[in-house]
């Protein structure tokens, strides 16, 4: 019999699916598209503007995920993993959510110290700007997007190596629970 608490609860797997969709979103329109950046004059690519709309997702959804997460039962891992597996997962997913929040502030942050305001596709509608102008922080915010990005390529494999490997080597019930 299914127990009640046998997976995370409806919203928790729905917002960690369709978070992982939107950066999957967000990193290839960023890695397709040939912007100069938001540094030009020029208005941004409707890719640039798609990677702005996949980032803003990611960061729409953090909030009802985190109350879904603190307001109902994680289920259990069965067989119970050992307690340095369990502090390393809780460490990788700290750093997940993290990297949830301050990516696309960072984000946003850059487009605005560039002078630009934050465009979406297909609307005639921007967000307002967080900040004025300002060259070297914009380089400074920009450089830190990259960089951030570049890691959590490693971090975010590391945390779908982990899932892989609870569920095809330890056929632990782990994946199943977000399922
Ligand atoms: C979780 C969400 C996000 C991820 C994973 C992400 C990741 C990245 C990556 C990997 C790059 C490429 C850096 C490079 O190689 O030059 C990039 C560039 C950029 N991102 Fe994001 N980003 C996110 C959210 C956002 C948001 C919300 C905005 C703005 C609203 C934004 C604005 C930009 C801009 C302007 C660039 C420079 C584009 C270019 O130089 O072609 N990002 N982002
Ligand atoms: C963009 C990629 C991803 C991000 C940012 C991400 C983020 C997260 C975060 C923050 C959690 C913690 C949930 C909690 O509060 O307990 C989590 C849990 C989980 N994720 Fe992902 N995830 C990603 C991709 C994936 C993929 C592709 C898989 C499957 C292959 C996966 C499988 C899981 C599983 C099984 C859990 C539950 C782990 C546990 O309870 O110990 N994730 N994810």
């Amino acid at each position: 019999m299914v127990q009640k608490t046998s997976r995370y609860s409806l919203l928790a797997r729905y917002a960690h699916w369709l978070t992982v969709l939107a950066i999957v979103v967000a990193y290839v329109l960023v890695d397709l598209g040939d912007d100069e950046g938001s540094e030009g004059n020029s208005p941004p690519s409707l890719m640039l503007q798609g990677h702005y709309l996949a980032g803003l997702t990611v960061l729409a959804l953090l909030l009802p995920r985190i109350i879904a997460r603190l307001t109902t039962p994680v289920p259990p891992i069965i067989p119970a993993p050992k307690a340095i597996v369990t502090f390393a997962a809780h460490g990788l997913h700290l750093a997940l959510y993290a990297f949830l929040l301050v990516q696309p502030i960072l984000g946003l942050l850059q487009v605005n110290y560039a002078g630009q305001l934050v465009s979406l596709p297909w609307v005639d509608w921007s967000l307002p700007a967080l900040v004025g102008p300002d060259h070297a922080a914009h380089e400074f915010v920009a450089e830190i997007h990259e960089t951030v990005g570049e890691i959590f390529y490693w971090v975010i494999g590391a945390h779908i190596a982990a899932a892989l490997w609870h569920h095809f080597l330890v056929r632990d019930n782990t994946l199943r629970r977000m399922l």
